[in-house]
């Protein structure tokens, strides 16, 4: 693993519990676990509906005091962490509405500012830190054809277009078998998330897969982790083959603290390991697709690759050890090859 994203320390029910009072002390702890292991980490989430301050809507009385209050939370989070290399600026912003029109979602952030709200929230995190990569994240946008995926597609390019500061799209990639041991018709195509991928590349975005997992309807059968191990293999293997696409992230680790559960109450058996710590056919899929590339990305036997550049990895500078949090020297967006220095164990015996 080269990187974390909290799950939920960063939100804004966590980070800022009170108006004007930040509570930094779970985002901390999170981003000097990173520092100690050499991971890049990434902010999740500035601008979000949900697990919003339940303050939020008694001081956001018209559209001037609810902007006032999206720019003082992203100036106090992104103030906290002025070097991350990626935030995920606005999530799951688009939906489809009574008319069955997909369009922006009716939140309360909409509602009060306007349609204008995702081009102004971009124009803020830009201000805030130029050099940080600026995400739009959501989910099922992750295949062509799809109309939401379409949707959202058209909404990045015209932003794109219009030189609003976006530069990549998060796939939040949260797919699915059900009980009955069904997938959505076409869900999931991965040459369908291939083909969207390459027409973000067209219009200069990059792409990341931030929160994949695969849940399965109860019960649990060797059909139904069939399906999740090819779904996580394919959709890394399009990510690699990608020239736009440089992160794969997963959402949670095991079923040990999954989200998933208390989620959708029919479904479990989401992620790479199971309740008991123990690798499924998904881990070693994705062990054996990674098994064929150098640390660099290039594949394996193609002249490329560490051995040719000296076989030493590059880390991403010495950690900074000043009071503002860095993620190392350099480049901030590595393109997702973050190799420095980390400790053999994830977690302490
Ligand atoms: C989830 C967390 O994992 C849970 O612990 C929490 O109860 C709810 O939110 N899309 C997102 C993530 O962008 O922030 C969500 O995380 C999962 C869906």
């Amino acid at each position: 693993f080269a990187a974390i994203t909290p799950a939920n320390a960063m939100k804004m029910n966590v980070i800022q519990p009170v108006r004007g009072r930040f509570d930094f002390v779970d985002a901390d702890a999170l981003y000097a676990f990173a520092q100690q292991n050499g991971l890049e980490f990434r902010g999740h989430p500035l601008v979000w509906h949900t697990q919003a301050a339940n303050w939020l809507e008694e001081e956001g009385v018209d559209r001037d005091t609810t902007l006032a209050i999206m720019y003082e939370h992203m100036d106090g989070l992104m103030g906290h962490f002025p070097d991350l290399p990626y935030w995920d600026v606005v999530n799951e912003a688009i939906e489809r509405n009574s008319e069955g029109v997909w369009t922006f979602r009716d939140t309360f952030w909409h509602r009060m500012i306007g349609d204008d709200l995702i081009d102004l929230a971009f124009q803020h995190a830009r201000a805030l830190d130029p050099d940080a990569k600026l995400l739009y994240n959501d989910y099922n946008i992750e295949q062509l054809g799809h109309p939401k995926a379409d949707k959202v597609f058209e909404m990045i390019s015209d932003m794109k277009a219009r030189g609003i500061p976006i530069d990549a799209v998060g796939f939040q990639s949260h797919y699915y078998v059900e009980p009955n041991g069904n997938t959505n018709p076409g869900v999931p195509n991965i040459q369908a998330i291939r083909d969207n991928m390459a027409r973000y590349a067209a219009i200069g975005v990059d792409v990341h897969i931030t929160e994949c997992d695969f849940r399965i309807g109860r019960p649990l059968d060797p059909t139904k982790e069939e399906l999740q191990k090819s779904f996580f293999a394919g959709l890394l293997q399009a990510c690699i083959d990608a020239p736009n696409c440089s992160h794969f992230t997963v959402w949670g680790l095991s079923d040990v603290d999954s989200w998933v559960p208390s989620t959708f109450p029919d479904y479990d058996y989401a992620h790479l390991f199971d309740a008991q710590f123990v690798a499924k056919p998904a881990y070693a899929a994705l062990t054996t697709v990674l098994a064929q590339y150098n640390p660099d990305g290039t594949p394996i036997g193609s002249g490329g690759g560490a051995t040719s550049t000296g076989g030493t990895p590059s880390t991403g500078g010495a950690p900074s050890t000043a009071g503002a949090p860095s993620t190392g020297g350099g480049s901030r967006d590595d393109g997702g090859c973050s190799v420095g220095p980390r400790s053999n164990t994830l977690w302490p015996a």
